[in-house]
């Protein structure tokens, strides 16, 4: 039978074309999605693929979404974490708000999601949990202290959990994208963003396909062997 993705923010920039791959190679995904109901019908009406709304920052309800994704779809046997938001401002600027919303998202939405999928896994004995991190949680960036803190938690979070998953057949991984030419890289200022490109060796932003290609592989039966990586995809940026 068929494995089972659930692709977290699955319908659109990133996610979009991870679920695309996935389907691609043959898994039956499930693409989570937040708000945009719209876009999310009219990926579901392009790709065929069933689109699930749940917050991913809400812990009862990645429980209750793995639990209906389960029901119709069968086991999950690979989750990508790749819900994400900015709320990008200075440290002055930045509310509380800004802060703990990012971080019960972007950072929160792993951890719901790994505990929602983990003792399944456990169970059966395979898993693959890919987790989106960033190029920001790994050099920081000005006037990102809440998005680099919780890309930087992921990239921990990932070494923690490979070391939990590994003895059971479940791995781990996190993919470290820089600048990819999607919806959130487009609100940031026009002058702010020439400035980063123009840093960027290979001369351009990244494509959503290229980091998709790279999930695909993690979560292949030959990425067994790859648990606790973060694999960086930015054009020679940032080399860590
Ligand atoms: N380094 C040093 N100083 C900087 C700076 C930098 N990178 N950027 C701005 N400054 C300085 C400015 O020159 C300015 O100095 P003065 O007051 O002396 O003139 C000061 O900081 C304030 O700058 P702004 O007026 O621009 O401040 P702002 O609060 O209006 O905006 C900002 C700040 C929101 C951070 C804006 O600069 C911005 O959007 N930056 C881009 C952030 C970014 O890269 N986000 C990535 C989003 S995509 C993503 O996150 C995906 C991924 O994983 C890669």
């Amino acid at each position: 039978m068929a494995r089972v993705a659930v692709v977290t923010g699955g319908t659109r920039g990133i996610g979009e074309a991870i679920s695309l791959a996935l389907k691609e190679a043959g898994i039956t995904v499930a693409a989570n999605y937040a708000g945009n109901d719209e876009k999310a019908a009219a990926f579901t009406e392009r790709t065929g693929i069933k689109a699930y709304k749940w917050d991913v920052g809400d812990f009862d309800a990645c429980a209750a979404g793995v639990q209906q994704v389960e029901a119709e779809l069968g086991p999950v046997d690979i989750v990508v974490n790749n819900a994400g938001i900015t709320r990008d401002g200075t440290i002055l600027k930045m509310t509380r708000e800004m802060w703990e919303d990012v971080i019960r998202i972007n950072l929160g939405g792993c951890f719901n999601m790994a505990h929602a999928v983990f003792p399944g896994m456990r169970t059966r004995k395979w898993g693959r949990i890919v987790n989106i991190g960033s190029i920001n949680g790994q050099a920081g960036q000005y006037g990102q202290v809440n998005y680099a803190a919780a890309k930087s938690g992921i990239h921990g979070f990932t070494k923690a959990l490979a070391q939990e998953g590994a003895r059971f057949g479940v791995t781990v991984n996190a993919i470290a994208p820089g600048y990819i030419d999607t919806d959130m890289v487009a609100a940031v200022p026009a002058d702010v963003l020439e400035k980063i490109v123009a840093k960027i060796p290979v001369g351009r932003l990244g494509q959503a396909h290229e980091i998709a290609r790279a999930v695909a592989f993690l979560c292949a039966e030959e990425g067994g062997f790859v648990t606790g990586s973060t694999l960086s995809i930015n054009g020679g940026q940032h080399m860590y």
